[in-house]
C-alpha cells in the first residue's frame, strides 16, 4: 500500500518532536497502522536545529502545504486561534483529515470545525489538545462509551500543579516558580493562560462535551485561578488534611451540567491529591466503571507528540472507512448532542473552605455561626488560630458541608459586614471526589 503523506504546519518545539517520533518509531508504527506514515510536507517559518529536514519539502507559506495534493492529513501545531482556523477551515474544504493539538481552537470554534469536517467527510482529531500525553480523549470517547459519565475531575494545567507544589513543598514564591515553569516551556506563550485557569478552562470544555454529549460551550466555564493561594490557605488545608489542588471540573446533575475551573481542597488520602509538579491527572466517575484515573505527562515535546501520531495512527487507519462509522468527533453523533444547560457557578453545589479575619472578642463567632444556618449552611470542622502577637484578629478556618453558591454568596455578604471582621473572606471550593 501506498504510503500515508503527512504535513506539518508548525516546527517549534512540539512539531520537532512530531518529525522526529515519526521517523524514530517509522516501522512500529507501520506494523500498527499496515502503511508508512510519511512527513511528506512542512510548512514553517523557520527551520529548527532539532530536525533533518533532507528528505522533506518545506514551505514558508503555510497554504503550500494545504495546496499539496499529495497531503492526506495535516497536523496544525501553529497555536492561537486566527490563523490557525483560518488553515485548518481550509484544509478540511480541501478534503484533508486534521490532527491539531490546538485547545483553544477546539473549544472556541470546535462546533464550527467538526460541523465542516462532517460535511466534507474528513476527521478532526484532537487528542493532543487536554492532557498532553495522557489519551483522555480516547478513554471518555472509547474506553468508557458503555457508561454514563457522572463526572469528571481534573488536574490539567501542568503550570500550575507545579506553582501549587513548590509553594506546599518549598514554600517559594509564586513568581519565582512560574519563572522556573516558563524556563522548561510548560507554561503558555501568555502564562496567565496558566494561573488564570483560561488553559484549564480550554481543556475542561473540552472533556465536558465529550463526558456529556453536549456541544462546545467554553464561555460558559466559571474560570477562577491561582494567584490569590496563600502559603497560609496551604498550610491550614493540610492541617485539616486536605491538598489544594487546581481542579477542572464537570458535573452532571439533574438540573444540567457544572463546569468550573477554581483551586479545590481535596482530601490528601485521593490519589489525585498526590499528583505533583508538572504532572497531569484525570479522574472520571462512570456509572458501571466506577472511578478510573490517568495519570501523566500534561505537556512537553515527546509526550504531546505521543498523542499527536496517535490521532495521525487513528486517520492513517481509517482514512478510506465510511465517516458515519469513524468514532464522533465529540463522542456521540452529532445530531445527538444534547441541550442540557451548563450551569452558572450560582447554581453549583459544592462545601467551602472559609478563612476569616476576625476580632478575638466573645460572640464573633456565634455571629458567623447564626449567618450561615440561617441560610441552612451546616458546619463540619471549624479552626481558630492562636492569636498573634500584636495582631487584633484571629484566623478562623471553618469547613462546611454542601450547599448551593448563591446561598454561601449570600451568607458571606453578610459576614463580611460584621463588624468584627476586618477582611474579605478567604473562599475555596471543596470537593471529596468519592461519590
Ligand atoms: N501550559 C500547559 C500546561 C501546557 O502547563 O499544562 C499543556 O497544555
Amino acid at each position: 500500500m501506498k504510503p500515508v503523506k503527512v504535513g506539518i504546519l508548525g516546527l517549534g518545539t512540539v512539531g520537532s518532536s512530531v518529525f522526529n517520533l515519526l521517523n524514530d518509531n517509522a516501522v512500529e508504527i507501520a506494523r500498527r497502522v499496515g502503511r508508512t506514515i510519511e512527513v511528506a510536507h512542512i510548512g514553517a517559518r523557520r527551520d529548527n536545529p532539532a530536525c533533518d529536514l533532507s528528505s522533506v519539502t518545506v514551505s514558508r507559506d503555510l497554504m503550500d502545504v494545504l495546496d499539496d495534493e499529495s497531503i492526506d492529513i495535516v497536523v496544525e501545531l501553529i497555536g492561537g486561534t486566527t490563523l490557525a482556523l483560518e488553515l485548518v477551515l481550509k484544509a478540511i474544504a480541501q478534503g484533508k483529515h486534521v490532527v491539531t493539538a490546538n485547545k483553544a481552537l477546539i473549544a472556541e470554534h470546535g462546533n464550527e470545525i467538526f460541523a465542516a469536517a462532517q460535511k466534507k467527510g474528513v476527521t478532526v482529531a484532537f487528542e493532543a489538545a487536554v492532557a498532553g500525553g495522557i489519551p483522555i480523549i480516547k478513554s471518555i470517547r472509547e474506553g468508557l462509551s458503555a457508561n454514563h459519565i457522572e463526572w469528571v475531575a481534573g488536574i490539567i494545567n501542568g503550570t500550575g500543579n507545579f506553582i501549587l507544589t513548590e509553594m506546599r513543598d518549598k514554600g517559594r514564591d509564586f513568581a519565582d516558580v512560574l519563572a522556573e515553569a516558563q524556563a522548561l516551556g510548560y507554561a503558555e506563550a501568555d502564562p496567565t493562560f496558566d494561573v488564570e485557569g483560561i488553559d484549564a478552562a480550554h481543556k475542561l470544555a473540552i472533556l465536558g462535551s465529550i463526558a456529556f454529549g453536549v456541544p462546545l460551550q467554553f464561555s460558559k466555564v466559571y474560570t477562577e485561578g491561582i494567584s490569590e493561594i496563600t502559603p497560609q490557605d496551604v498550610q491550614y488545608a493540610a492541617d485539616f488534611g486536605y491538598q489544594i489542588k487546581h481542579l477542572g471540573i464537570a458535573r452532571k446533575v439533574e438540573a444540567g451540567v457544572e463546569m468550573r475551573v477554581h483551586p479545590t481542597l481535596i482530601p490528601s488520602s485521593r490519589i489525585i491529591a498526590n499528583v505533583d509538579g508538572v504532572m497531569n491527572a484525570v479522574l472520571v466517575k462512570s456509572d458501571k466503571t466506577g472511578a478510573t484515573l490517568y495519570y501523566g505527562p500534561g505537556a512537553g515535546g515527546n509526550p504531546t507528540a505521543s498523542a499527536i501520531v496517535a490521532d495521525v495512527v487513528d486517520a492513517a487507519r481509517v482514512l478510506t472507512a465510511d465517516p458515519t462509522n469513524r468514532v464522533p468527533h465529540l463522542a456521540f453523533q452529532p445530531d445527538a448532542l444534547a441541550d442540557t444547560p451548563i450551569l452558572s457557578m450560582d447554581e453549583v453545589e459544592t462545601s467551602y473552605y472559609l478563612r476569616l479575619a476576625a476580632q478575638d472578642k466573645s460572640g464573633v463567632l456565634a455571629d458567623v455561626t447564626r449567618i450561615l444556618s440561617d441560610k441552612g449552611i451546616s458546619i463540619q470542622a471549624v479552626m481558630q488560630q492562636e492569636p498573634e502577637p500584636d495582631q487584633e484578629a484571629v484566623s478562623v478556618v471553618i469547613l462546611t458541608h454542601t450547599v448551593m453558591e448563591k446561598e454561601m454568596n449570600a451568607a458571606l455578604a453578610e459576614i463580611e459586614a460584621l463588624s468584627a471582621i476586618s477582611e474579605k473572606v478567604v473562599r475555596i471550593r471543596m470537593e471529596q471526589l468519592d461519590d
